[in-house]
Parts: C-alpha cells; structure tokens; sequence
C-alpha cells in the first residue's frame, strides 16, 4: 500500500527518488521519507502529509549522494507522523529501511530486541527490521547481507524492504515476501527498486520481477540475487512493455478522468490481443478442460468483485457452469467444500491484494486450477496462477478503479463466449453475433464520452445530499453496486447500491424527496426492464428524486425521472460495460462539486497488500 524507490547509480539519487516517489503517490500518502548514503553516514529526511511538503524540507535541508531509498506511507501500525515515516533506522543510525506490508511478529521482537538494550523510536512494525540487522550484526554475523538474512528468518508476515547501510556505502539491499518488488535496469549502471513499475518506468527499460526470498543487492551497473540460505540465484532480466506516457496524465485534470477516456482505447485493444479468440498470446489451460469442467468460483475484492458478480451472470448464462462468487476476504475464512475440479477464478487488478492472493494459495491446496483475470504483468496473482487472462489496460493510476473495472468485465464477456462455444452452448453463428455486439461496446463508450458535460450538469444538480441509492438488475446490479462504490470513494457522499428487488424489503424506507436514487433503467429483451420501471414508480410515488440511466430514445422514462442520463444502445449482456461509464462520470462530477481530491481520495490506497 505504501510506495518504495530506491536508486544506485553515479547519479545524485535525490531527484530520481522524488520523481519516483510522485509516481508512486497514489499507493499511500499520509507521510514520505529519504534515507541517503552520504560520506560513509545515513542522512534522513522525513515529512508528514504529501510529497510537496518532503520537497520543501529538501529544499531548506538538501542532501545529495547516489546510493538512497524513499518512500510514501499509507498507515498501518501508528499514527501518520514524522517519527512514524520511513525510512527507519538502528539505535547507530547506519541502517535506514523502508518497509511496505507487516511484520506480523513485531510486538514480540521488539520486546525482545528492547530486552537487549535496542531503543525504538516509532510505534511501526517496520523499526524491528534495522535493529534486528544491527543485532545480527553485533552477534557476529560476518557480513551485512548475512545479517540482513538473520533478520528476515526471524520476521514473520508481507513485506517489500529496501536497505542501506554506512557500512556499505556502494549497494542498495532489497528483498520481498509476500509484496511486491521489481528492480529496474537503466542507462549507465543505473539501478533502481520500485514497488511498481510506473515509479520507474521513464527511466528502465529492463526489469527483474523479484521472487519471494531472494536478496537482491545492487551497485552500480550490477545486480547480485541470493537465497536466503546465500546461494547465488540467475537474476531472469525481462522487458519492459509499458511506455512511460502510459503513467503520464496527459493534460486531462486528474489521472481518473485520463482514464475514463482511456476506456474505448483499451477495450478495443483487448479485443484485439486478447489470446481466446486468435489474438495469439499464450492462455495456459487448454478447452479440454473447459468442457469437461462442472463448477466455477470467482474471488475478488471491492470493484474487482463486481466485476465478478457481472462475470457470474454472464458464464451462468453462455456456459451452462455452476458459477459462485464470494469476497476473497470472506472466501478465505469459511468453509466452501471445494472440489479439485472446481476452477477458481480470481480477479484483480493490481494482482497483488492481500486477500485475493490468500484465497488462491489456499484453493490450490485444495487440488484447483486457477485462471486469474489480472492487469499487471509479472504481479503475484499471474505468477501463481495456471493461466492468466491479462485485462491489457496499463497502469491505472488513480485510486479508484475505472479502465480496470470495464476490461475485466470485457475479459469475462470474451471468455464466458469462449468457453460457452468450447462447451457447445453457443453454436458458431451465435458465437459471431455475440463477438460483433461485443465489439460496438468501445464505440458506445466513446459516444457516451462526448456527453459527459449533461451527466456533470446533473451530478451538480444532486451532490449535495448526505446520502444516495443506486438500483440495478440482473446484469445491471453489480452496475449499482459498483456506481455506488465509486460515488463513496471519491465523493464521500453515502451511497448503497442495491438490487432493485429488494428495495420492498427494507431500503424503500430511506425515500423522501430529498433522496437521489440513482436507476438503471437501460432497455432489456426480457421482463427486467419492466420490473425497474415498476421499481421507479415505487420510488415516485414517496417523492423520492430519481435519476434515470436510459437507452437513447427511450420517452417512457421521462415521465417519472427527474434527471435522464442517456447512454447508447448496446445488447442485455453487454450493457453494464457502458453503463458503468456514465456512473463513473456521474461520481466524478459530484466530487468535483463536493472538492475533493479525486486521485487520492481520503484514507485509501490504490493496492491493498496488508489484509
Ligand atoms: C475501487 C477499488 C478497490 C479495488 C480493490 C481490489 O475503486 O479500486 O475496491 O478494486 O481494492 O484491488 P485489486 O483489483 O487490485 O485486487
């Protein structure tokens, strides 16, 4: 959740690590500190709130020297304040570490460490990780990399650290458990660590995706990966695809309307590469096994679970497959009785939520296979996965997910018509019309786009309420819930999605005049159309303020509706893919009317690796 960047090279660190850092502001922002290497001594600056408060610490205090780390905080154990911003140190003050994840056995080490004279300073769990090298040390651990190792056979829990030391004035240590961390190859032995890639992305080309317990140190112009038994380990040097512009906000206000717009492009794109239907790329499991399959149970978290529940309906329907769906931090604790053959299906974007990664170590235990539906390359969840359906929609950037949410609704569409075809439930005719529908998504997107100034005409009209209800169903309830989600995320306005049936058996109490009850009442070929519309006279009836999502030249609506949002006509199935657009504009508009910060809403992180 927090970010971590480090630098080794001939150049001065201190600049890469704050434009780093910048890049990396969207994981955690409540604290940011630098340790830097400067004549054989660690110097440290550490800020409480964003980045541009660091800077101008910089500024009045400037440190320079070309062996670093920094990092942006997203509490978890103590306060946000500068005693609690990494970079922490030893009792000497030689080791600085910047920590993201938990140490889950912290209270004991400490105790223990306090035992043996260590004085702490911060209440975080990171401060264990320099007093137990430093004590490793005093032990008579022969060098720094072995006492590094010491600490970590003794740290139980997630972590992504970076290190240096006085006593090894020329490397940069870096190690992973559980969270993630790349090291990165520039130019003229530049070396870099990021716990994500667009932290680094305009300076490698080249990036070594660390596994879990190896210990990386790194020098300028060399990387060095052992076990933590200290064997040497091959370092598997990949490519870096993404392009830096991909991170950049390319002159729109905020890195969440970017990606909005993004939304037509990189789901065209995924049509495009995507491996099911001849894109080429490699998928993993084979349609054998598709046809012979009985029961599917998909796992996500918050957006990435309403992609889910949307995913559900549409197997449900194309494939003829028992499909469940469950919160990968509930799946995790019950008892589901999961057989082998069942194919578990997470969804994530970062690839790397605590939870979601819990869930598929443990169903792999059970026998299952695992198709992870996942946006970033080289991330936990592809690793660990048999086959990986990539969503293709490059760095997302601003907290609340947008691009990532519509490709994986797009990736389920595409592979609940693949499957349904392996399994002979869609004969090729249908199979064609499906994938032709399918492919007018992007453009209806792109239509919708161009309206976006009536849908912030109206989420001005209606953002001031303490409170909203978002309807939906069938397809469109995951759409409630999800615009719902993104409406609390960035605005702060209460709202709760709900599926429209059960209004009658509770939610209907809320209504007077002043509730905005966000409807989505898009044009369906089966009854559900008609039962919204009956759902919305309920709401009329108690005054409640209705606004309507409808199909273009729909009239019927205007007659309850109080606002109309129009969006373009797309099929039954596919329709939530373009729906959510128009709630995520709607949400959007409210929070710029309610000034808040959109990019980095309060108390949230982009990547949720602690449970
Ligand atoms: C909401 C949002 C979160 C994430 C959730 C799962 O806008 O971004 O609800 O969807 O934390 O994250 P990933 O998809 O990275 O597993």
């Amino acid at each position: 959740m927090c970010g971590i960047v480090g630098y080794v090279g001939k150049k001065n660190a201190v600049p890469l690590l704050i434009a780093g850092l910048k890049r990396l502001e969207y994981r955690g922002y409540d604290s940011a500190g630098i340790a830097v290497v400067v004549e054989n001594k660690i110097s440290v600056r550490k800020t409480v709130g964003r980045l541009t408060n660091l800077e101008a610490r910089l500024a009045q205090q400037p440190l320079a020297g070309s062996v670093a780390v920094g990092h942006t905080r997203w509490a978890t154990h103590g306060e946000p304040s500068e005693i609690n911003a990494h970079p922490h140190c030893d009792c000497a003050g030689r080791i600085a570490v910047v920590h993201n994840g938990i140490i889950e056995n912290y209270h004991e080490l400490r105790a223990a460490l306090e035992a043996k004279g260590h004085k702490f300073l911060s209440q975080t769990d990171t401060e264990v990780i320099p007093h137990l090298i430093e004590a490793a040390l005093r032990d008579g651990a022969k060098n720094l990399p072995d006492a590094i190792r010491a600490a970590l056979n003794q740290a139980r829990g997630a972590y992504a650290l970076g290190i240096v030391s006085a006593d090894a004035p020329d490397t940069l240590f870096a190690v992973r458990q559980g969270s993630p961390l790349i090291i990165g190859i520039g130019e003229d032995g530049d070396r870099f660590i990021a716990s994500d890639v667009p932290a680094v992305l305009n300076r490698v080309r080249e990036a070594i995706y660390l596994d879990d317990g190896i210990l990386a140190e790194l020098r300028d112009g060399s990387v060095r990966l052992t076990n933590l038994a200290g064997a040497e380990v091959p370092a598997k040097v990949q490519p870096v695809t993404l392009s830096a512009e991909a991170a950049d906000q390319a002159g729109f206000e905020t890195y969440m309307l970017k990606e909005i717009h993004e939304q037509p492009r990189v789901l065209r794109r995924l049509l495009e590469v995507n491996p099911l239907f001849g894109g080429g790329a490699n998928f993993g499991l084979k349609s054998d096994y598709f046809r012979k399959l009985q029961r599917v149970m998909i796992i996500g978290c918050g957006t990435a679970y309403h992609a889910g529940m949307y995913g559900r309906l549409l197997l449900e329907q194309f494939t003829g497959l028992a499909v469940e769906t469950d919160l990968a931090s509930e799946f995790r604790y019950r008892d589901p009785h999961i057989d082998p053959g069942t194919l578990i299906i997470p969804v994530s974007q970062s690839g790397e939520t605590a939870d979601t990664l819990a869930s598929i170590r443990l169903a792999k235990s059970w026998g299952c296979k695992v198709l992870a539906i996942c946006n970033v390359p080289g991330s936990s969840l592809t690793r660990e996965s048999d086959a990986v359906l990539f969503t293709e929609a490059g760095p997302e950037i601003g907290v609340a997910s947008t691009k990532a949410y519509t490709a994986q609704q797009m990736a389920f569409a595409l592979l609940a018509i693949w499957i349904g075809s392996a399994r002979g439930m869609i004969d090729a005719t249908a199979c064609r019309s499906l994938l032709a529908d399918l492919a007018g998504v992007p453009d209806a997107i792109h239509y919708l786009l161009d309206r976006k100034d009536s849908i912030r005409a109206i989420a001005q009209k209606h953002h001031e309420g303490p409170s909203a209800l978002y309807l939906g169903r069938k397809f469109n309830y995951p759409t409630a819930l999800e615009g719902a989600l993104k409406n609390k995320e960035i605005s702060y306005q209460h709202a709760e999605g709900y599926a429209a049936g059960e209004m009658k058996h509770g939610p209907i109490a809320l209504i007077n005049e002043y509730l905005p009850v966000v409807c989505i009442c898009t044009k369906t070929s089966d009854e559900v159309y008609e039962k919204m519309i009956s759902n919305m006279r309920e709401v009329e009836a108690r005054r409640g303020r209705i606004i309507a999502l409808a199909t273009d030249g729909d009239s019927q609506i205007a007659r309850f509706a109080h606002d109309i949002i129009y969006v373009p006509y797309v099929r039954d199935e596919f329709s939530p893919i373009v729906n959510v657009v128009a709630l995520q504009l709607f949400a959007y508009y409210a929070a710029q009317a309610r000034g808040t910060d959109i990019d980095k809403p309060r108390n949230l992180a982009k990547s949720v690796t602690v449970e």
